[in-house]
């Protein structure tokens, strides 16, 4: 069977010749003479046309006869179609059944997040969680293209740890033979050891955070790249961390348009996406949010909120009235997705009506001292078209690891980059606390354990230097790439607080 498979991507070399295909049915119609069969083989979709006369009458009726996602081979003559999906048609001479399906539980008809959770194991195929899947493999491609080609050295740190990397309270435990270890939050602290072995190194792979946090940007288990650079400053990782995230914004739109577009993600947005980005100080962003520019914006956006509600609104009346009266089964099926995803969109807009304004008052009366809330992010990076750093938060509202500004100790050298268009934060980083002293004084401030910290200060005894780093959150990454909402989707199989599914 091997032998003689042609690939759907692989069409466009084909036209004019024969070729077997091998994939599953993705949709199905028939017209009685003529079946059209959507085939979906894992590389992308083809539409299969099957005539009577030009098919074995056999093959003909067991192929009419076939469920949504029954597994079969196909062969035909390529031919170019520019208005059939992928642009290649074929034009079917024979076929073989592998596995015939019936009542493949999920149709083109209206299923909840629930059920679609519940059922990841064949959701998986859809043609958004393959346009996900896709683009989020590009993204950890040019990750590791990215850092293997500026001379960082990999470096695999541990996923059981014996003490915090970030706030204790969100360490899972692990009953380690009777003593107690914890999943990794960061293998940040290891890496900084590996920095001053190898210069410059990075480490990526899975992350551990019990977060309380049931919102759309919150899992417990998601996949976190870390550069880590010896003799660096706050102004050189910035510098790093936009050319590193433009490259994978670019990486995307070389090598996934046609996902994009699929997605309805915002290309000309992304195409944008070039270094400088802005620079804010968190005393700045502050000012913003406390301001009269806040105000205003606040009150733009419940007004676009509005109008977009009604839109969405009349759209759905126009296909209720649609669906009540006689109408082909393709067409209420189609009516039946729009129907999803319009209800869907109006949930999502409601709540930010909702929100509006208990955003803007949190944002009015935000105090200097606090940390960045999910909303007042929200906020900040609605108002910018690129990327954002928001640099030198309080001390007090920041890691222990996070070095001290020396001009004014009341902040660190650290900074957030936040995504544009209301995604929020998708980097953390900092320069690291260098000075001994002033690093043990920290881990007692903050009621941390000595004896834990005993190797991660002998850095600061032995050659210390300036260096930093930063975190990366590929699905937050992916989730603004592609325009998803949450970043559960972004993940083939999501962890959160509240469930966990399969
Ligand atoms: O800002 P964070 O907590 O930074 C660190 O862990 C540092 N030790 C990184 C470093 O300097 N080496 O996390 C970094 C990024 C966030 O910006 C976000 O993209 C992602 O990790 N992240 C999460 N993604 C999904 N679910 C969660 N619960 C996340 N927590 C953090
Ligand atoms: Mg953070």
């Amino acid at each position: 069977m091997s032998d003689n498979r042609t690939l759907i991507i692989q069409l466009k070399d084909f036209a004019g010749q024969q070729v077997t295909l091998s994939g599953w049915v993705y949709q199905a119609r028939s017209s009685g003479k003529v079946q059209f069969i959507i085939l979906r083989d894992g590389s992308g979709l083809c539409q299969c046309v099957v005539e009577k006369g030009k098919i074995p009458d056999d093959v003909f009726d067991k192929l009419e006869h076939l469920g949504q996602e029954s597994s079969l081979t196909i062969t035909g003559l390529v031919r170019a179609e520019p208005r059939s999906v992928g642009g290649f048609e074929l034009a079917a001479t024979n076929a073989q059944v592998i596995h015939a399906t019936t009542d493949y539980p999920i149709t083109p008809k209206e299923h909840g997040v629930d059920f679609l959770l519940k059922h990841r194991h064949l959701h998986l195929r859809s043609q958004r969680q393959w346009c996900i899947g896709k683009i989020r493999h590009t993204v950890i491609d040019a990750i590791r293209r990215f850092f293997n080609d500026n001379g960082f050295t990999l470096v695999d740190t541990p996923i059981l740890m014996s003490a915090a990397g970030e706030e204790e309270q969100s360490l899972f435990e692990v009953d380690y033979f009777g003593s107690t270890l914890f999943l990794t939050q960061t293998g940040q602290l290891h890496l900084e050891c590996a920095a001053a072995a190898f210069g410059k190194v990075y480490c990526f792979g899975p992350t551990f955070r019990a977060e309380k946090s049931k919102t759309r940007r919150h899992l417990t288990e998601f996949w976190m790249v870390e550069p880590e650079v010896a003799f660096i400053d706050l102004p050189g990782l910035l510098e790093l961390a936009e050319n590193f995230v433009s490259n994978i914004v670019s990486r995307v739109l070389q090598d996934n348009k046609p996902q994009l577009e699929t997605l309805g993600a915002d290309i000309a947005g992304l195409e944008n996406i070039k270094p400088p980005f802005y620079r804010l100080t968190y005393t700045q962003a502050v000012e913003i949010l406390r301001g009269e520019k806040t105000v205003k914006f606040m009150a733009e956006q419940l007004t676009q909120l509005s109008r977009q509600k009604e839109t969405i609104e009349k759209r759905i009346t126009e296909l209720d009235t649609e669906q009540a009266g006689q109408i082909k089964q393709w067409k209420r099926d189609k009516n039946a997705a729009e129907l999803i995803a319009l209800r869907s969109d109006l949930d999502e807009i409601n709540i930010k009506i909702e929100n509006n304004p208990k955003h803007a008052k949190l944002a009015a009366e935000f105090q200097w001292g606090k940390d960045l809330g999910g909303s007042d992010e929200t906020i900040i990076s609605t108002m910018h078209d690129k990327p954002v750093f928001v640099t030198h938060y309080p001390r007090e509202a920041k890691a222990f690891y996070m070095k001290t500004d020396r001009d004014n100790v009341k902040v660190v050298q650290n900074f957030d980059m936040l995504a544009p268009k209301g995604f929020g934060e998708i980097i953390g980083g900092s320069v690291r606390e260098d000075d001994h002293d002033m690093l043990l004084k920290r881990i007692d401030e903050m009621g941390l354990k000595r004896e834990n910290y005993d190797w991660y200060l002998d850095l600061r005894k032995y050659g210390s230097v300036p260096h930093g780093g930063f975190g990366l959150g590929v699905e937050r990454t992916v989730a603004w790439l592609t325009g998803e909402s949450h970043i559960r989707q972004c993940i083939p199989f999501p962890r959160m607080m509240d469930k966990v599914y399969i």
